[in-house]
């Protein structure tokens, strides 16, 4: 695949940004959410560069990282687009499609704008479930220090995405509240069937886990 170089600048910066942040939204997971987007869009679509982009972005302006502040992040994306040298208008669309993949519980319902913002949201999600989603939803409850599980504790049917950002849940319950679901929420076909065994290794880890665990 031919290197655009404004893609180039946009990993550099995305790298730099996202040094310190915490590992399962770091760099590498924009990479691989980028990779994911590119097989999608190989049968999908789409504007390339315009994906590539708001998929290495996509996590530098979240606000769980900023205290709820998404202004902060929104200003330094654009920041980095325009130093790639990005047109407005493309750079419109790709802030466009960073604001509306995020997951948020599934009430971040603004609807999805364009197949772009379609296949990221995609590859986003695909990052969320399969073996590296098992090890970034454990790394992010070590981060918040969730109990790995706790049977007394049932997995929550959240009321809205305040809520569901505020639960303290145990580790499992986030498979049952959100990585489960994904595979029914993927815009496309092609998402869809990348999809299949990343949920069936979620399944096949479930049981194991509460087999020994001793259920
Ligand atoms: P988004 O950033 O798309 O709104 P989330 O913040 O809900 O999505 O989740 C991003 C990733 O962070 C999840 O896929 C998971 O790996 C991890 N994560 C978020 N919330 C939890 C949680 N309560 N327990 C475990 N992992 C979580
Ligand atoms: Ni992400």
């Amino acid at each position: 695949m031919e290197v655009d170089k404004r893609i180039t600048t946009i990993q550099n910066e995305v790298k730099r940004t996202l040094q310190n942040a915490e590992c399962g939204h770091d760099y590498s997971h924009a990479v691989r959410v980028c990779k994911n987007a590119e097989q999608i869009a190989k049968t999908e679509g789409g504007e390339l560069a315009i994906i590539q982009a708001a998929a290495l972005l996509h996590d530098v302006s979240d606000e769980k990282f900023s205290n709820g502040n998404t202004i902060i992040g929104l200003k330094l994306t654009e920041n980095i687009l325009k130093k790639a040298k990005f047109k407005a208008a493309e750079i419109k669309k790709i802030i466009e499609i960073i604001q509306n993949i995020s997951y948020k519980g599934g009430f971040n319902s603004n609807g999805i704008p364009s197949i772009e913002c379609a296949i990221v949201q995609d590859a986003d999600r695909l990052d969320a479930i399969g073996a590296i989603g098992v090890a970034r939803a454990f790394h992010y409850g070590g981060f918040k220090n969730r109990e790995l599980y706790n049977p007394e504790i049932e997995p929550q049917d959240f009321a809205n995405a305040d809520e569901y950002r505020k639960s303290n849940g145990p580790t499992l319950n986030h498979f049952y509240e959100k990585l489960l679901k994904l595979k029914y929420l993927m815009n496309t076909p092609t998402a869809k069937e990348m999809a299949e065994p990343r949920h069936q290794f979620l399944l096949q880890f479930i049981d194991e886990f509460l087999k020994e665990w001793g259920k």
